[in-house]
């Protein structure tokens, strides 16, 4: 024992960040492409590098930080629990879901949550729960039922996520597909009032704003109409805020701005604070009570650190008012983004503290480059689609951090003609 803690502290001295990659290159799957950036500690709205360099975090682990690092808070909620009771199974109840289950339903206004680990999990259970809805009580003929998603999704990478997908790179060799599965455009009411009279259709999914897809933002109106045009056919409007939830774009949810209710909701990712894999589905009665004992579940989910983690995260967001703040510091980034002095930001979208900018390649640099040079200035972020870089820091950050980072993006994008 002491041996292997004297070797493991040992490796801990030794390891940098170039042994560190070479490591995961060697043994870890090679299913990633990160920024060359090895981090070993993280606080609020900054990170460490293995060398000790700080970094402003501009992506908070795909909106799963927003909450900040390690906020004292939850991590103390962790601890607490982690030496009382941590996993249960379902198979026996335990003291935290219940109350959990009850603070979580008021807070979002439903009858009833289903507790799962992961968003990919929870977009899996939104679906089926719309299948068996669809047949017990709409009445769709036995294995008929359809569900429409928008082109540009992404839910995560399940074979029913891939098989919902339009991307190549998520859905390419993985056949064969989720039968069921139709799309329609991303904020195309005409296009989805169309599929909607289809007597089959259960469901329409969609993201209020795609994430993934580089920060795309429906025009204002599209959520609260699409909610309307779900009700008149008699489909259940599925919203997945796993990214968009929790106060990232300037309201507790996407779909507040417009005063949208989905029939079935998805939350996942800062539901915990990014300290554990904790997500959830939230719906009424007439939805929720179609699935039986047996018929759907997950050993984690619900425990009871995560119910914990979970309630002390979400009160960390009521306290500390990071719907407010995001709402407010979104739209400073938006402006000091949208007076860099470039031909090389070609658009500027967002909400709250979801947002992009979009970077056309010249001479060379392109948005990896570009990112690269922001790690240099001490700053990180991560292109998605090739020329998009997010910008999304936790809604822990002050105006004084916000405005110092706008001046490290416009200085490095400015400095490369300078
Ligand atoms: C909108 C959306 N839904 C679902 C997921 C999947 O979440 P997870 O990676 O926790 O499975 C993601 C992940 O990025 C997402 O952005």
């Amino acid at each position: 024992m002491q041996l292997t803690l004297l070797s493991m502290q040992l490796t801990e001295q030794l390891m940098t960040s170039a042994r560190a990659i070479e490591l995961e290159e060697q043994y870890g799957a090679h299913n990633y492409h990160p920024i060359p950036v090895v981090l070993s500690r993280g606080e609020g709205v900054f990170v460490w590098d293995l060398e000790g360099k700080r970094y402003y975090d501009f992506l908070s682990a795909y909106s799963a930080v927003n909450q900040g690092h390690c906020h004292p808070r939850i991590v103390q909620a962790l601890t607490e629990q982690a030496s009382k009771l941590t996993l249960t199974s379902r198979a026996f109840h335990n003291d935290v879901l219940g109350e959990y289950e009850q603070f979580m339903t008021q807070l979002f206004g439903y009858d009833k949550l289903l507790p799962m680990n992961t968003g990919v999990e929870g977009g899996e259970t939104a679906i089926k729960l719309a299948r068996r809805w669809g047949y017990d009580v709409k009445g769709i003929e036995k294995n008929k039922a359809k569900i429409i998603f928008a082109e540009g999704n992404f839910w995560g990478r399940t074979l029913a996520a891939v098989s919902a997908s339009t991307d190549p790179s998520s859905y390419t060799g993985f056949g064969p597909y989720m039968p069921g599965f139709d799309l329609v455009p991303y904020n195309d009411l005409d296009a989805l009032e169309k599929a909607l009279q289809d007597p089959n259709v259960a469901a329409f999914m969609v993201e209020p704003i795609q994430g993934e897809a580089g920060v795309v933002v429906p025009q204002e109106g599209y959520l609260s109409k699409v909610a309307a045009l779900c009700k008149k056919y008699r489909v259940l409007f599925i919203a997945d805020e796993v990214q968009t939830g929790i106060a990232r774009t300037g309201k507790m949810l996407a779909c507040d701005h417009e005063n949208a209710r989905p029939d079935i909701l998805i939350l996942g990712k800062a539901l915990s604070g990014g300290i554990l894999p904790v997500s959830a589905v939230f719906a009424d009665n007439e939805i929720m009570m179609t699935i039986k004992p047996g018929e759907h579940g997950s050993t984690y989910g619900g425990n009871p650190l995560a119910c914990k983690v979970a309630m002390a995260a979400m009160q960390v967001v009521l306290d500390e008012k990071l719907s407010e703040n995001a709402e407010r510091l979104g739209a400073i980034l938006r402006e000091e983004l949208s007076n860099i002095k470039s031909d090389r930001v070609t658009l500027v979208r967002g909400k709250g503290l979801l947002n992009a900018i979009v970077i056309q390649e010249k001479n060379g640099v392109d948005a990896w480059d570009v990112c690269m040079l922001l790690k240099d200035n001490g700053l990180l972020a991560k292109p998605t689609h090739g020329d998009i870089i997010r910008f999304a820091p936790p809604l822990v950050i002050t105006e004084e951090q916000l405005r110092e980072c706008a001046a490290i993006i416009r200085r490095t994008i400015e400095g490369l003609d300078a």
